[in-house]
């Protein structure tokens, strides 16, 4: 047939038992439209974290996706998008930004958010863990990043929900045309937020990002609006998805989470075996520029090659058992964050996030899932994995 296609709506609902055939039987696979995709961890490792996997090719297949207009003007320029020497320019900017006392600032700020979150829903006895919790977490942090005030949260939120849908191959034209409009006006607000910054810098990363390159050679208006915009699309859905996915988990597995009450100092061993079990990013895209060997399999000049996150995470030579789900597991690192120079940036803020949120909802005894699993919907996106929803109940406290 055509091979792996993870457009296929049975693979977007379930890609694990796929992704076991694969790396059993085919772990460097020519896919549907002959697009190649790459299943083993060390495999997968090397795909994500090597120059010779660029990414400008995906950039230029994009921008001609989506057409002229404020998404691509914005977007292009963006750390994901970037080779060396652009992407490393980029990454030494962003990376010292996150400064040891923003980290601990954040740190405080984020347990902080997630117990006021919970404080009212405790007495209600149910939520939509996804709007009701995850969501909004999430998007308290990565303003809080920035420097937004509070009450502009709406507003991103809106633009988020429009932009969103453009960066997946999935793409419609009514979605593009949203998006456009989206970014256009998330452009302007981010114009008028950076120059609030420059004139009263804040304890934020934008204030941040401009006083370290102050002086000679002060970055740009518009290199500042992509960093921001990168950080919002890299640092948000992917939490969002990551707590629902990771909450999930523990619903199917009731006995994983009375080991976590009972064994607390287990939180962050729980966090590492969420991100591996179900990763909220499935997958990355690269195109190669020269003829290259990946384990012995030939990869042609100009080929695509999507390493597939999702896969090796249940990479049996990696792994024991792969499929169990085990909070005890002190095995390799997931593979969720990526790896070498592009590692996430923002994957110690993401780890700190999951702890606070999975620490919080622990906490609720009687924790259900409130729906039956064949009624869960995932998101519409071959890189992106999570629920839209996820119906929860618990004991309600006063
Ligand atoms: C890059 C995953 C949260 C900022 C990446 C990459 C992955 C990833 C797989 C590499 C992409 C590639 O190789 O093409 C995740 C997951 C997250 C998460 C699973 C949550 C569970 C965050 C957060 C932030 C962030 C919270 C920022 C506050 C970034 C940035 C990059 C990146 C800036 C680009 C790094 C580079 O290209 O050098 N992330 N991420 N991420 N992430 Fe995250």
């Amino acid at each position: 047939g055509a091979g792996f296609d993870p457009v296929d709506p049975a693979v977007l609902r379930d890609p694990y038992p796929y992704y076991a055939w694969l790396l059993r039987h085919d772990p460097v696979h020519r896919g549907a439209n002959g697009i190649w995709y790459v299943t083993r961890y060390d495999d997968v490792r090397t795909v994500l974290g090597e120059a010779r996997f660029g990414r400008a090719g995906i950039r230029d297949f994009w921008a001609s996706l989506v057409g002229p207009g404020p998404l691509s003007e914005v977007l292009r320029h963006t750390i994901f998008f970037q080779d060396d020497p652009d992407h490393e320019r980029l990454r030494s900017l962003i990376g010292p930004a996150f400064t040891p006392r923003l980290i601990r600032r954040m740190g405080a700020e984020i347990e902080q958010t997630a117990r006021d979150l919970l404080r009212p829903l405790r007495r209600r006895g149910e939520m939509d863990l996804v709007d009701d919790f995850a969501y909004p977490l999430a998007l308290a942090t990565i303003s809080t990043l920035l420097g937004m005030p509070a009450r502009d949260r709406d507003a991103l939120r809106a633009w988020s929900v429009d932009i969103a849908p453009t960066l997946d191959l999935l793409a419609s034209p009514e979605e593009i045309a949203r998006g456009q409009a989206a970014m256009g006006q998330f452009a302007e607000y981010l114009t008028e937020l950076i120059a609030e910054r420059r004139r009263n810098p804040g304890d934020d990363l934008i204030s941040a990002m401009i006083e370290a390159t102050g002086g000679q050679r002060p970055i740009t208006t518009n290199a500042l609006i992509g960093t921001a915009v990168a950080l919002v699309f890299a640092g948000h859905d992917t939490v969002t998805n990551q707590i629902g996915n990771g909450v999930l988990a523990f619903l199917r597995h009731p006995r994983q989470l009375e080991l976590l009450r009972a064994e607390p100092d287990r939180l962050a061993g729980a966090v590492e075996e969420c991100l591996r079990y179900d990763s909220s990013v499935q997958s990355n895209s690269r195109q190669i520029s020269a003829d290259l060997d990946l384990s012995g399999t030939k990869l042609p000049e100009g080929a695509f090659v999507v390493a597939l996150a999702g896969a090796a995470n249940r990479d049996p030579a990696q792994f024991t058992d792969p499929d169990r789900f085990d909070i005890r597991r002190s095995e390799r690192p997931p593979m969720s964050f990526g790896a070498g120079m592009r590692f996430c940036l923002g994957a110690l803020l993401a780890r700190m996030e999951l702890k606070a949120a999975l620490g919080q909802l622990a906490g609720l005894a009687e924790l259900r899932a409130a729906v039956p699993a064949g009624e869960l919907v995932y998101r519409r996106s071959t890189m992106f994995r999570g629920v839209v929803s996820l119906p929860i109940t618990f004991a309600a406290t006063p």
